[in-house]
């Protein structure tokens, strides 16, 4: 049987973007680093947690590949107990964005989620981020609770997405 993983090491020549996704390696680290502080600017992760995510997450962290330059990436983290698995990051470049690439992206992410064997899947946005907010809509995530205040600590609000992976379970598409 062909798992995700090994089908998504496979360049994709109906990518609309142009890109192929594959798993994360050990020397994607330095690049996502930029990308994510491109992205995120001082919300971006440090080195300290993109080292931690890859030594928990990488078999569920895919990169868009685009010639060789990272474009985008998507990292889902499997609860410990089962209980659920989290979006822990979802980004593409600026230059990259506007052409498929994110919802690529977060097809692959509801791949994982679906592998995971986890009931429920978990986003946290930021209230005022429409594009994620819309995307993230497009795939069955709906407000979870109420909105956060100060949901990292950092003053910033958030808002819990979940999605049933149970109730509604991803079939693609
Ligand atoms: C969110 C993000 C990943 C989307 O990536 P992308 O490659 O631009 O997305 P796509 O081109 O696949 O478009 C996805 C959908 O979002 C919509 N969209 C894109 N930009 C938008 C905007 N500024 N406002 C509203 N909708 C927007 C698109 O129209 C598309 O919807 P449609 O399929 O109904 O037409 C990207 O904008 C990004 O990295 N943003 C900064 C980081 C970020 O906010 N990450 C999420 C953190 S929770």
């Amino acid at each position: 049987m062909t798992t995700i993983h090994e089908a998504s090491s496979q360049a994709d020549p109906e990518s609309p973007a142009g890109s192929s996704l594959r798993l994360v390696r050990e020397d994607d680290l330095p690049g996502l680093e930029v990308l994510d502080k491109e992205v995120f600017d001082d919300l971006a992760y440090s080195m300290h947690y993109l080292r931690t995510f890859f030594n928990l997450f990488s078999s569920t962290w895919y990169v868009a590949d685009c010639g060789g330059e990272l474009a985008g990436y998507a990292l889902v983290g499997p609860s410990s107990d089962k209980s659920g698995a989290w979006l822990l990051g979802l980004a593409v470049s600026s230059g990259h964005q506007g052409r498929g690439l994110g919802s690529e992206l977060m097809t692959k992410a509801m791949e994982v989620f679906a592998e995971a064997d986890v009931p429920y899947a978990y986003i946290t946005v930021r209230p005022d981020n429409a594009a994620a907010e819309h995307l993230y809509q497009k795939f069955g995530f709906r407000q979870f609770g109420e909105e956060h205040e100060n949901y990292y600590g950092n003053g910033e609000r958030r808002k819990v997405l979940q999605r049933s992976l149970v109730a509604d379970p991803y079939v693609g598409g």
